[in-house]
């Protein structure tokens, strides 16, 4: 039991030995996360600095998270001029930046009349939305009650989400699971055996991320508009870590060139500023009514402010074109800098998956830090690159030398 404020001495002492904060973070956070590697205490672009001055090139962008990099002037200007006008209030009253977020939305997704926003705080919220969203998808009769999700999904760790979520070893210690989703490959002929009039929404990731960065192929996010249209049931798009210019397109769903039903968004809305929201087009706007879903927090007035301004920053520095520019440039330079170990790319835009020839995932991202890199591993052969979207030339030249320096720490 503490007995008190620990005594500058005693503070010092253990600042010195450098562990005082593992110690410290092991002894007060509940642990479902690995023992982190650093202790982070600044950030700048596509830099961030420890508590021992090192700085890191931060290739994981707080996993697809800080579209606009760290401390970008405009955010910092946004939540300075927010925050003294206004952060929070209720649902029950509307706010300005609240509702020219949701009109910025629906252009950006190119939205009708019948196109409406709701907003969370997160990607598992708003996946809990859609997955509510669904449910009231049941048909008449009620006989919709199946919902269609793929494998190697994420959706998230809320009970909805999660059971939308492939990886059983993430769900079956929390069952029983909110009940009627199933499993299906991302393939026609797993979609065409899956499909018919009891689902009410079949979920997808364009690329699926926390799988290990798997492009839906080609096609199926077509075919699955075309087969749920058919039956009545909602194609509903997780766009969540794709979203918000992640692949190079606003959104990932639109190069497939469909109308989905719902999207749901979070990670780059706001740039680190944590939101979430599920967009949903036609009739799906009509399924959730009034005193069905709510939220305290969702769709503050800081929090949305913020989102308007990602996306102003993203239309003038012009980075969907700079996201392409950077992936063809990656996929260029990667292979060198990788050399043996390079065993394939795949994903979209900055949302790329590096494919290693050997399982040595965790000891690059651990040589990577030696030399200034925060790497991100999703298997141990599979390195996920998710930096934020002002990532340029220089910061790419950095990479590509300090992975190859990480690289060439691997002796096989
Ligand atoms: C596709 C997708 N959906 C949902 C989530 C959950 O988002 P959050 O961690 O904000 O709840 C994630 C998080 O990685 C994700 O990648």
């Amino acid at each position: 039991m503490p007995t008190g404020n620990a005594s500058s001495t005693g503070k010092n002492k253990l600042e010195t030995a450098g562990q005082g904060w593992r110690s410290r973070y092991a002894a007060s956070l509940l642990p479902v996360f690995a023992p982190p590697p650093l202790l982070i205490t600044r950030g700048q672009g596509c830099y961030v600095w420890d508590d021992s001055g090192n700085r890191y090139l931060d290739m994981q962008g707080g996993i697809a998270v800080n579209a606009l990099g760290h401390a970008h002037p405009a955010i910092v200007a946004a939540i300075a001029d927010q925050a003294a006008t206004l952060i929070h209030d209720s649902n029950l009253l509307a706010t300005e930046p609240q509702i020219a977020l949701a009109e910025k939305l629906i252009q950006m997704t190119g939205g009708d009349e019948d196109t409406r926003v709701f907003f969370a705080n997160s990607g598992t919220e708003a996946n809990e939305a859609a997955f509510k969203l669904a449910r009231k998808n049941s048909g008449d009769e009620g006989k919709r009650t199946r919902i269609l999700a793929l494998t190697h999904s994420f959706h998230g760790r809320t009970m909805g989400a999660l059971a939308m979520t492939a990886k059983a070893a993430l769900r079956t210690p929390f069952d029983p699971m909110p009940a009627g989703v199933d499993f299906i490959e991302p393939t026609p002929a797993a979609l065409h055996a899956a499909i018919d009039d009891t689902v009410a929404a079949l979920i997808v990731e364009p690329v699926q991320g926390e799988g290990g960065v798997l492009p839906l192929p080609d096609g199926f996010l077509a075919l699955a508009r075309e087969l749920t249209a058919e039956h009545g049931a909602l194609l509903i798009v997780d766009e969540v870590q794709t979203g918000m210019g992640r692949t190079g397109d606003w959104f990932g769903y639109q190069s497939a060139g469909i109308v989905p039903d719902a999207i749901t968004l979070a990670k780059g809305l706001a740039g680190g500023v944590p939101i979430g929201a599920m967009v949903t087009f036609g009739r799906a706007s009509t399924l959730l009514a009034r005193g069905d879903h709510g939220s305290t927090f969702g769709g503050n007035a800081l929090a949305t402010r913020v989102a308007a301004t990602v996306v102003d920053v993203i239309e003038q520095e012009g980075l969907l074109q700079n996201v392409r520019e950077q992936s063809a440039a990656l996929t260029r330079e990667l292979p060198a800098a990788l050399a043996d170990l390079f065993g394939g790319i795949r994903g979209r835009g900055l949302m790329l998956g590096v494919a290693l020839s050997r399982p040595v995932a965790s000891e690059l991202v651990a040589a990577g830090l030696l030399h200034g890199l925060i790497l991100n591993a999703t298997d141990p052969s599979t390195l996920r690159l998710v930096p934020p979207l002002v990532f340029g030339d220089a910061e790419r030249s950095d990479f590509i030398a300090a992975l190859s320096a990480a690289r060439s720490e691997l002796i096989e």
